[in-house]
């Protein structure tokens, strides 16, 4: 049976990032009964400079005949020119919207080795676990009208919009995601404010009456920003709209230690997922070896997990990549000043990680 998992490697630290987990893909699929085939396409700044257009639909159709993506990073300072009408995250955003990838997953879990790379008290980070479900396809990334207007162009319209089923769909894969896990889904939103937040309440509420094992419960976003500090081990699967999401998940990041420790599964009704860290293209550390690919590696692990069926490789990827922390092995931003740390650079990191999974293996 062949397989096949489009590469999306994209911009700055992208293409350093996804070749780590390729090769760590390539060392646990070669043990296994099936042969997957991959395939490179452009996306993003790299695509605007060789075609014109951040989303090709050469890689539409690639991606859309494929049985899993996986995708670096797109954006940075040289597409950022206010006169640039077509920019890199535009190709990100089509391509999540031309695959109907509308729930983003974003686990949010402790290495124990790295309690102490969190700026956040050991105490406070200690036996976290959860899962961020932020909604991906709609509000305001989505919403129509966006535009300037007025004479001089003195206004600026961004429409938050939500259509019933499209709150309905996530709002159920978190229910179901849960009732895998601890039972317990808190749903964010700000409805003392906003409408649509109010009928996100609504859908939730509705939804819980189905599944009355998980326990449920509403917390306003700015309160939530504060409590996935001050008390982040209460939270199971957190569900919310796209732009709550988009900020929250990089603030939770800073539990596991770095945003480069995030991964991401981006799914759809079907099998076909998008997995990608949910750090961006870090273009301040790019082509110097300093990117840390166990984001991308981990969501590789998502991607044999919830598109190629393969919970037992992906569970060996997750089990390397806590053996090589426990050895001490470091990149840059998970410095902690234990004794046993060792800094590496990207590709000794990944070479680390294909080391533990073959020791395991034997
Ligand atoms: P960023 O996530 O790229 O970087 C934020 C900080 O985290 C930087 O200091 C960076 O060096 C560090 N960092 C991020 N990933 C790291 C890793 N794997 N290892 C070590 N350090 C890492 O966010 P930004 O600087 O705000 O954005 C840069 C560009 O990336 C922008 O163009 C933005 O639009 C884009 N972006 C893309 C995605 C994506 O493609 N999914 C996500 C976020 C941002
Ligand atoms: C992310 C990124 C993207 C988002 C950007 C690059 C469009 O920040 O994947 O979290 O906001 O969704
Ligand atoms: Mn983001």
């Amino acid at each position: 049976m062949t397989k096949t998992i489009t590469v999306l490697p994209g911009d700055g630290i992208g293409p350093e990032v996804t070749e780590s987990a390729v090769r760590v893909l390539r060392s646990v699929l070669e043990k296994s009964r099936i042969d997957v085939r991959f395939v490179e396409k452009k996306i993003g700044g790299a695509a605007i400079d060789a075609y014109g257009t951040p989303l090709p639909q050469e890689t539409i159709d690639q991606c859309k005949n494929s049985d899993a993506l996986l995708l670096g990073a797109v954006g940075g300072p040289k597409w950022n020119e206010k006169s640039m009408k077509r920019r890199p995250e535009q190709g990100l955003l089509g391509i999540r919207k031309a695959m109907g990838l509308f729930a983003n997953l974003r686990p949010v879990e402790t290495f124990q080795a790295l309690v102490d790379a969190s700026p956040i008290k050991r105490s406070f980070v200690e036996n976290v676990d959860f899962v961020i479900v932020r909604e991906l396809t709609g509000g305001l990334y989505f919403g129509r009208p966006s535009e300037r207007r007025g004479p001089n162009q003195e206004q600026v319209v961004d429409t938050l919009a939500y259509s019933r089923q499209e709150i309905q769909r996530v709002v159920e894969k978190a229910f179901r995601l849960a009732m895998k896990r601890r039972k317990k889904v808190t749903s964010i939103d700000k409805a003392n404010v906003l409408e649509s937040s109010r009928m996100w309440r609504e859908i939730v509420d509705l939804t819980a009456e189905r599944y009355p094992e998980i326990a449920v419960n509403h917390q306003l976003v700015d309160s939530a920003a504060m409590q996935l500090i001050t008390n982040p081990s209460q939270f199971d699967v957190l569900v919310t709209e796209n732009m709550f999401g988009d900020i929250l998940s990089d603030e939770a990041s800073v539990i596991t230690g770095s945003l480069g420790m995030m991964p991401s599964a981006s799914l759809n009704a079907d099998k076909v997922g998008l997995y990608e860290p949910a750090h961006g293209s870090a273009p301040d550390i790019a082509g110097q070896g300093k990117a840390n690919p166990l984001a991308t590696i981990l969501s590789a692990a998502l991607l044999l997990r919830y598109s190629l069926e393969m919970e037992c490789e992906a569970s060996q990827i997750e089990r390397a990549v806590h053996d090589v922390l426990d050895h001490g092995y470091r990149t840059y931003d998970l410095q902690t000043a234990q004794q046993n740390e060792k800094t590496v650079k990207t590709e000794e990191m990944t070479d680390r990680v294909i080391d533990a999974i073959d020791r395991r293996a034997v």
